[in-house]
């Protein structure tokens, strides 16, 4: 069997804790399942700038380009975002790096684990049966736009543009899982004001074409905004550009509980990343809170994409079984708060324990001796 090669990019803030997690899950994967796994890690982002000036190096890109996978942890840093006027900041690797690895089509699947909807904000009863993916275009847009700033005269511009092949492309991915799921696609733009959102209608009505047992519906992103709050169970596949996609995945996040759990895979043509969509928080860093699941989760999708399907199962089962058992970080739960390394500790053994992979040895949680280390 053939040996995985894994970049592993932990990046800034809290992404080196939870991709140590993952990393930790990976390796118990490994034990069960045989799969094989060369971690090569790289730096990026806040890290990368101070080490070197770039936030992503020749060295991080061209291993990036050579893995299998890429496993990506956080960006961002608050020495940059308090400072408007830094010409490089960290945000600028991740963004490089979708582009050079040609990752168009970032996918952030909203699923609702029972135990949080229990804790969510929103009513129960509103959330239940919650099930959609997003399909965000990542790599154009008003993201990649010309972008121009005169401090003298205080004015700046970001140019929004798509392109037909830049629609087409993520459109076909999202028609495709639709044809898979609830035969639905629900785009989401502003085509009442914008002319790309009018680009996208056009381009989209024709691809639908191609897909006769699938249904494409449209809706304004600020209705949208609304509707994901007042009724998310009407969306499936959700298709959108870059913008609309990156404020809308985090509204959606509130949905699945918590933003901690919300795993995504940019994939394109030759590359594919593994992150999850939440930021470095480093306000946490250091501090063993952050929640790893998101990460984990994100390990389990690309296990999806190197076809290890049973591998990516059997790691949300003992996500579940930790979410179940109450053995979560305190943005899930209050009362009884377990560290970063705890609920890795707890899934990586679940997964191990293929006997029963239900033991689990609360006790030594408890006392911080798990069965791994
Ligand atoms: C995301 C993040 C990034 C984005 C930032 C860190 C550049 O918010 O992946 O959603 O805006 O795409
Ligand atoms: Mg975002």
């Amino acid at each position: 069997m053939s040996t995985m090669n894994i970049a592993v990019l932990a990046g800034d803030g809290i992404g080196p804790e939870v991709v140590a997690e993952s990393i930790k899950v990976l390796k118990a994967v490994s034990t069960v399942y045989g799969c094989k796994f060369q971690f090569n890690e790289a730096i990026v982002g806040a890290e990368a700038i101070f080490k070197t000036g770039n936030p992503l190096p020749d060295e991080t890109l061209d291993i990036c380009k050579k893995s299998d996978a890429v496993l990506f942890g956080a960006i961002g840093d608050p020495y940059f975002d308090n400072n408007p006027e830094a010409k490089v900041r960290p945000e600028q690797g991740l963004l490089k790096l979708r582009k050079e690895l040609g990752l168009f089509a970032n996918l952030r699947p909203v699923k609702i684990f029972d135990k949080v909807a229990e804790n969510s904000p929103i009513k129960k009863e509103i959330l239940a049966g919650t099930d959609m993916v997003i399909y965000r275009e990542l790599i154009s847009g008003i993201y990649f736009g010309e972008k121009f700033t005169d401090n003298e005269e205080g004015y700046a511009y970001d140019i929004c543009k798509y392109n037909r092949t830049e629609i087409e492309r993520i459109a076909h991915l999202a028609f495709q899982a639709a044809q898979k799921r609830s035969k639905k696609v629900t785009l989401i733009d502003k085509a009442n004001v914008l002319d790309t959102s009018r680009l996208w209608r056009k381009i989209c009505q024709e691809i639908a074409k191609e897909y006769a047992d699938v249904t494409l519906e449209y809706i304004f992103v600020d209705n949208a905004a609304m509707q994901m709050i007042l009724n998310p169970r009407q969306f499936d596949i959700i298709l959108t550009e870059n913008m609309f996609g990156d404020i809308i995945s985090d509204e959606a996040s509130v949905i699945g509980g918590s933003i901690g759990l919300m795993p995504s895979a940019s994939v394109g043509e030759q590359n594919a990343m593994f992150e999850p969509i939440h930021g470095s928080y480093p306000q946490a860093k250091g501090k063993g809170i952050a929640n790893p699941i998101a990460s984990i989760l994100s390990a389990a999708m690309m296990l999806d994409h190197l076809d290890w399907d049973t591998a990516a199962r059997n790691i949300e089962k003992a996500v579940e079984k930790a979410i179940e058992s109450g053995i979560v970080t305190q943005d899930l739960n209050t009362d009884k708060v377990h560290s970063t390394k705890e609920v890795g500790d707890f899934i990586a053994s679940f997964i191990l324990d293929t006997e029963k992979n239900s033991y689990y040895n609360y006790e030594n949680i408890k006392i911080g001796k798990s069965t791994i280390v």
